[in-house]
């Protein structure tokens, strides 16, 4: 088990690129996997959750190559998926988890999905049942909460003559995994997939269906797959697509730390290369625009998948106090960690708010943050549904615990990097989940931080 060893105070000053966007990457290996013939996945992360995905593919019969230009994917169409010899191991991922569950939901072969420790205590209810409203044999472990299901997760298959059933679903939660769980699902069913969110989470599968002629459309917060229906040149779907060449923007997630170190540390500047800018995504960004940070994103067009990408531009400045919730937090879902961090350094009082799906992410975040920003001296309120943070109070250094998050990891790197004196953030490990290069990227541009094994 590894450790961050900080000495922060160290102005941060370069250009970087981060790793391919995860969330785009799991959806580009399965669309590769789906594909008629071969397809090439430029900017793939290295990060173990992609990997996750790539291996459980691998597992169902479909060949993947690493190449000196990106990731080679033999696809084998929509119903050329093969029933693994064991269990399928998700490990920390539970947009892996979740999206699996309903591509095999539709399949002919049984399978059983597991994943770590962390991930077997995430609530699964949330896919298992609309998918078993919809003819899916499937089942999780009982746990915890009654009423939930947690990981493993058995698949039984659906005999000759048995199919899925169209489905309208109006998700009471806003999730891109749950959203993309019952589309994947809706490709085998003889009917449409209708759903309807509360707020839209993020898009990446409904671009990459609609870019690949799928028959989907979209309006607002509602979603119809309908396999029955004409693809998008009018015509009859032919029910499936053929192999791509696809790049996968930088992932914005990974950006928003050395951004944060960027905006909070004296003396800083950093330019961001080639990261996606997808609209769902980008709430962080508006929030901190609010909060008056000097930034600028330049457009780099879009990405194959219909994906904008761009280049940010961020510098050392005084930020004031924000507000958060709605339909701000779902377009910064997994930001909310290093906006906490930001919030420790901004003028006033920032109140994050509708977040209490941060709750059942890799760790409890609202109380994970809560502890690690008190540990460093910022004064928190931890609140049901967010974390109200009193910024510009004088930090100390500190000795805090990631909890095996890696986005709480990566957000306490952040603070501690602009607080004089050496702080310690133990298991970082996690860290290679979504960004592999973290500390090395962060040294590069003048950061104090070295990795230690515990
Ligand atoms: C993701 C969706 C979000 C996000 C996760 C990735 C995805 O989860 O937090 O990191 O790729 O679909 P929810 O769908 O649970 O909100």
């Amino acid at each position: 088990m590894s450790r961050f060893v900080i000495r922060g105070g160290r102005a941060l000053r370069g250009r970087l690129e981060v790793p391919g966007d995860k969330s785009i990457g799991h959806r580009a290996l399965l669309f590769a996997a789906l594909a008629r013939g071969d397809s090439l996945i430029r900017g793939l992360s290295a990060g173990l959750d992609n990997r996750a995905t790539a291996d459980v593919l691998r597992a169902l019969g479909v060949s993947l190559e690493e190449t000196g230009e990106g990731v080679r994917v033999s696809g084998v169409g929509l119903h050329g998926l093969r029933m693994a010899k064991g269990a399928l191991d998700c490990g920390n991922s539970g947009t892996s988890m979740r999206l699996l569950s309903g591509l095999l939901a539709g399949q002919r072969f049984g399978s059983r999905l597991v994943g770590d420790p962390s991930l077997s205590s995430r609530p699964m209810m949330r896919v298992v049942g609309p998918l078993r409203a919809r003819g899916a044999l499937i089942a999780g472990a009982s746990g915890a909460k009654l009423d939930e299901v947690y990981a493993p997760i058995s698949i039984a298959p659906l005999v000759e003559g048995e199919s899925l059933l169209g489905l309208e679903y109006d998700m009471p939660v806003a999730s891109a995994q749950v959203k993309s769980a019952l589309l994947l699902s809706g490709l085998y069913a003889a009917g449409p997939t209708s759903l309807s969110e509360p707020v839209v989470s993020r898009d990446h599968t409904e671009r990459m269906l609609a870019y690949l002629g799928a028959p989907i459309r979209v309006a607002g917060p509602m979603v119809q797959l309908d396999p029955a229906g004409p693809g998008d040149d009018g015509a009859a779907w032919s029910g499936g697509w053929d192999g791509f060449d696809w790049e996968v923007p930088g992932d914005l997630s990974s950006a928003a730390f050395s951004l944060a170190a960027a905006l909070t540390v004296p003396g800083s500047r950093v330019e961001i290369d080639r990261v996606g800018t997808n609209p769902t995504r980008t709430g962080l960004l508006d929030a901190l625009r609010d909060m008056g940070a000097r930034m600028t994103t330049r457009s780099l067009g879009a990405a194959a998948g219909g994906e904008p990408f761009a280049c940010l531009d961020a510098e050392y400045g005084a930020l004031r106090a924000g507000r958060v919730g709605g339909e701000l937090l779902v377009r910064m879902i997994d930001e909310v960690p290093v906006l906490a961090a930001l919030a420790a350094r901004a003028g006033g009082s920032t109140d994050i708010r509708d977040a209490s799906e941060l709750r059942v992410k890799e760790s409890d975040r609202l109380r994970a943050m809560a502890e690690t920003l008190g540990a460093f001296g910022v004064p928190v309120e931890e609140l049901p549904d967010g974390l109200r943070i009193e910024g510009g109070s004088a930090l100390h250094p500190a000795r805090v615990d990631s909890r095996g998050d890696h986005r709480v990891a990566m957000s306490a790197a952040v603070l501690a990097l602009g607080i004089e004196g050496e702080s310690v953030i133990e298991d970082v490990d996690c860290v290679r989940t979504s960004y592999p290069s973290f500390a090395e990227t962060l040294r590069a541009l003048g950061a104090d931080l070295s990795e230690v094994e515990a």
